[in-house]
């Protein structure tokens, strides 16, 4: 990775709090934070005192004397927003129950940037568990924020659809789908997610008919680019990383250097405070 090293978090400790697993967000925050000079406090949730009844919530109170910012995950929706209610430091989302997970729509949104241009009107499919999938969920706030010509196609099986008052909510204009086979020429960028299966308590719900093989990823425009947030399970074939389409190893390369500039607007936000 040819990433320069920055200074801008020399001398400041940040403190990676996560509930819950993470891979890529977890170690793309760590190298991000050392790139840019500062230090990593890391919290091991199965070795820290929460073992003896300590709250998560005093764990946070606890991280916040030594930080001087925090990166929360949580499976509960409300918590970060709680935590930021009262901690004097600031505090970054790296992903809220089925929520949200910002950091990871901003390094999707830089992913975008590298192959079109953004403001013309692009045709988007989310395919997956779209109901309890917080990376479409804040990615497509944020395409829907920032432009109003897209065409959204959200594929997915009637149950883990995204729900009325998220869809209610959209300006751009959206189709609802079951399958993808018959918009795949269309597509400019297709987004996909695994099933959360931590998240879904009834499991008869599947997303077969959204599978990816290279087979179909051929059928998309020469400039169609695929992305998915990963972990994956079966949804996208391994055939599919060579194929020039396939954007997700990029995406967790974009993610430290979208991350060293939250960081740098969050401690230049708080200095000014
Ligand atoms: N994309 C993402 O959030 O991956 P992790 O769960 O591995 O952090």
């Amino acid at each position: 990775m040819n990433t320069q090293k920055a200074s801008f978090l020399q001398d400041k400790i940040i403190g990676n709090l996560f509930f819950e697993s993470s891979t890529r967000t977890h170690c793309s925050f760590q190298a991000a934070i050392q790139r840019a000079g500062g230090y990593n406090m890391n919290v091991q949730t199965q070795y820290s005192s929460m073992n003896k009844g300590e709250s998560p919530e005093d764990t946070v109170k606890t991280m916040e004397q030594y930080c001087d910012g925090l990166i929360i995950r949580h499976p509960d929706i409300q918590f970060v927003h709680k935590c930021a209610e009262y901690s004097n430091v600031p505090i970054i989302n790296a992903g809220n129950g089925n929520g949200e997970h910002p950091t990871q729509a901003l390094l999707d949104l830089f992913t975008i940037k590298q192959s079109h241009m953004i403001d013309t009107s692009l045709k988007i499919a989310f395919t997956g568990d779209l109901k309890n999938s917080r990376t479409c969920h804040s990615l497509i706030r944020l395409l829907d924020r920032i432009h109003d010509d897209y065409l959204f196609y959200f594929i997915s099986p009637h149950e883990l659809r995204l729900g009325h008052a998220f869809l209610a909510s959209l300006r751009n204009k959206y189709v609802c789908g079951t399958t993808l086979e018959e918009h795949m020429t269309e597509l400019d960028i297709l987004y996909m997610t695994r099933l959360q299966k931590e998240r879904i308590t009834d499991m008869t719900a599947n997303i077969e008919n959204v599978k990816i093989t290279n087979e179909l990823l051929n059928r998309g425009k020469d400039t169609m680019i695929l992305m998915h947030p990963l972990p994956r399970n079966d949804e996208i074939s391994v055939c599919c990383d060579t194929n020039k389409r396939s954007k997700y190893f990029d995406q967790m390369k974009y993610g430290v250097y979208v991350r060293m500039a939250i960081m740098e607007y969050m401690m230049n936000k708080k200095l000014k405070k």
